[in-house]
């Protein structure tokens, strides 16, 4: 398949994006404003680079280092609601026709942020690009900060349930991320429960790194909706074995970062994304960017990146991108309008490798 034509194929593919951080989802354009804002507001503010360019690669306290940039810049109403706004914009022009969009919603008092009003910024520019007539449905799942503890995670379940309730199911689940380093990811099995409880679905960042023993925990104690990365649940020791098999029975979908993974070099080479273990055992997996703006890339080019690594075929493309919305934390009427949606474009297709 020469690149040029894989490349429109997959720009053209309409496409599902599950895997999304607000505050490390911005365009450079958005970030630069952002800057600029940030620098006639506070004179003394001096940015560093926020962004993994071309093949940089670093360890994986390299990104939080630069998430930690990205937050003093984007701290107040205003920022969250333009990433939010511009981001759905972004996502829409890559042909995303949904999109779930998480964050963990602050408190700064500085600028007044509050982790209601961080929702409702987000909600607020969700409706303003639907009434806008943005082809892309949205919905958020507020974000479980592992850095900020217990107390707080039952806070955002209880924020993420209230808003569930008066935002017509726009809040629809629950993300578990920050530093896979820091804290025990068991600690929170109970706030998981109690979310299910709330009929919220949860998205956990597991298996980041090699940390089998919370891993293990989580997935004895938790109904998980999806996991993020899953980079080491296939490489489990001889005791933990049972973690890859948990996964494999329970058929949890894995959302899979692969220029993410490279450039904080969980993951050595494309070709050795652990996306092909699981696609090959026909496991339902989900092609995302993680941070298009850190980690400078498109759904679109992890489209490419998968084909040219695993010799995926375009109707194989198609069938990733379809099957995905299986796994979306919609309900069943958004999951039929979206496959409808698919089906009618699909004629539109050639399909041909060449
Ligand atoms: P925010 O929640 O919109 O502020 O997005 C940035 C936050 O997402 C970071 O501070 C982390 O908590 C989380 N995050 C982003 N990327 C990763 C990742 O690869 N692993 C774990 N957490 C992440
Ligand atoms: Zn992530």
């Amino acid at each position: 398949m020469s690149e040029e034509g894989l490349r429109t194929f997959c720009a053209a593919l309409p496409k599902i994006e599950l895997h999304a951080h607000l505050n490390t989802s911005f365009s450079k354009v958005t970030l630069q404003a952002l800057v600029d804002r940030k620098i006639q507001l506070d004179p003394t503010f001096t940015s560093q680079k926020m962004t993994f360019d071309g093949n940089e690669t670093a360890g994986i306290e390299e990104s939080f280092s630069k998430f930690r940039q990205i937050h003093m810049v984007c701290n107040d109403a205003h920022a969250i609601y333009t990433l939010t706004h511009d981001i759905i914009h972004e996502f829409a022009a890559d042909n995303v026709k949904y999109l779930e969009l998480r964050s963990t919603p602050k408190t700064i008092p500085e600028t007044g942020l509050t982790p209601e009003v961080y929702l409702e910024c987000m909600l607020r520019a969700v409706r303003d690009c639907e009434e806008g007539g943005v082809d892309t449905v949205v919905r958020i799942l507020p974000s479980i900060d592992r850095r900020n503890g217990v107390d707080v995670a039952y806070k955002t379940v209880d924020l993420a349930y209230k808003y569930a309730q008066s935002s017509n199911g726009v809040v629809c689940g629950i993300d578990f991320s920050g530093d896979p380093l820091v804290g025990d990811a068991a600690d929170y099995v109970p706030v998981f429960q109690y979310a299910h409880s709330k009929g919220l679905k949860l998205a956990l960042h597991l298996a980041e790194i090699a940390s089998f023993e919370e891993t293990h925990k989580v997935l004895q104690g938790t109904t998980v909706g999806r996991i993020g990365h899953g980079t080491f649940l296939h490489q489990c020791p001889e005791d933990y074995k049972d973690i890859t098999q948990c996964v494999l029975q329970q058929r949890i979908p894995i959302e899979t970062c692969m220029t993410s993974n490279l450039k904080s070099q969980t993951v050595s080479d494309y070709s050795s994304h652990h996306l092909e273990y699981w696609h090959n055992r026909q496991h339902p997996v989900i092609i995302c960017t993680d941070g298009k703006g850190v980690y400078q890339t498109t759904v679109t080019e992890e489209y490419v990146h998968a084909a040219r690594a695993f010799g995926l075929t375009r109707l194989k493309l198609w069938q990733l991108s379809l099957q995905s919305i299986d796994h979306i934390f919609a309900d069943e009427a958004t999951k039929q309008t979206l496959r409808r949606k698919w089906e009618s474009i699909k004629p539109s297709f050639d399909f041909k490798d060449r």
